[in-house]
């Protein structure tokens, strides 16, 4: 199929779901149904490679031999992760690339999944040539952070991480906070306005994207959000890992240069 050229399958591994879909790289389209697999308890990486290929299984026959790219909550340099927030510490300084490209017997991409989402926005979505400095958010199970400024990525940034009174913000401004914590709407809003205050007094960027699953209830908790810069919803919603990790998967680093 001449079209399948321009494919690239991307995996999004969630603290609670990972995902997977095949995306149209011209369009940054999802052209199959997303599927999704809870994320194995305790997200060791011999669980999550085996998630991965029962995810590709079932992508089926469509899915074979597309380059493929991973997005994945944490610090991830050279193939390399560097972090484990929400996740097993057997990821700390693993050589994760590899790993999935010797288990899954193919080449991979190994990305941040803020990252993704980032360059998602980017290149499809709602950061496209936008001037300045976009800051992208990702509410879930912890926040992630992609710093675009003049059509490139900035690659792990660790916003979530900031320190909010001796812990890391995300733990109380995260989606799944509000759950833990069993927040309403407002209070939660309190907590991500002193959030995004924050980032704004650091970076005063020009636009701020709100992504991750909790985007797809706006009108909960943007109304209480003030902030200098213009706020907006990222557009590929929780697909946006998915499809940023498919394009990186497909144009590599040589392509970053051209974004
Ligand atoms: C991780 C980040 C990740 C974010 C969202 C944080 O806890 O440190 O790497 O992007 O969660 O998943």
């Amino acid at each position: 199929m001449a079209d399948s050229e321009n494919r690239a399958v991307g995996i999004d591994v969630g603290g609670t779901g990972m995902k997977a879909g095949i995306v149209d790289l011209d369009t940054g389209e999802l052209v199959t149904d997303r599927v999704r697999i809870p994320t194995p308890d305790g997200a060791r990486p011999k669980d999550v490679l085996e998630t991965a290929g029962e995810l590709l299984a079932l992508l089926g026959d469509d899915a074979d031999g597309l380059p493929l790219g991973v997005c994945f909550p944490a610090i991830v340099k050279d193939g390399k992760t560097l972090s484990a927030a929400n996740i097993s510490d057997d990821w700390i300084d693993f050589a994760a690339e590899k790993f999935f490209e010797e288990g899954l017997g193919r080449d991979i991409h190994f990305v941040n999944d803020a990252d993704a989402a980032g360059l998602a926005e980017l290149r499809y979505g709602a950061a496209k040539g936008v001037p300045g400095l976009t800051i992208l958010t990702t509410l879930g199970t912890g926040i992630g952070s992609a710093f675009l400024f003049a059509g490139r990525l900035v690659p792990n940034t660790e916003l979530g991480h900031l320190l909010w009174e001796g812990e890391s913000i995300e733990r109380i401004a995260s989606a799944s906070a509000r759950e833990r914590l069993g927040l309403k709407w407002k209070e939660w809003a309190d907590n991500l306005q002193h959030f995004y205050e924050h980032i704004e007094f650091l970076f005063s960027p020009d636009l701020i994207l709100v992504g991750g699953g909790v985007s797809k209830n706006p009108e909960k908790f943007m109304p209480y959000l003030s902030t200098r810069a213009e706020m907006r919803i990222a557009e590929h919603r929780n697909n946006a890992g998915i499809i940023g990790a498919a394009s990186l998967a497909r144009t590599d680093e040589d392509h970053l240069a051209r974004l």
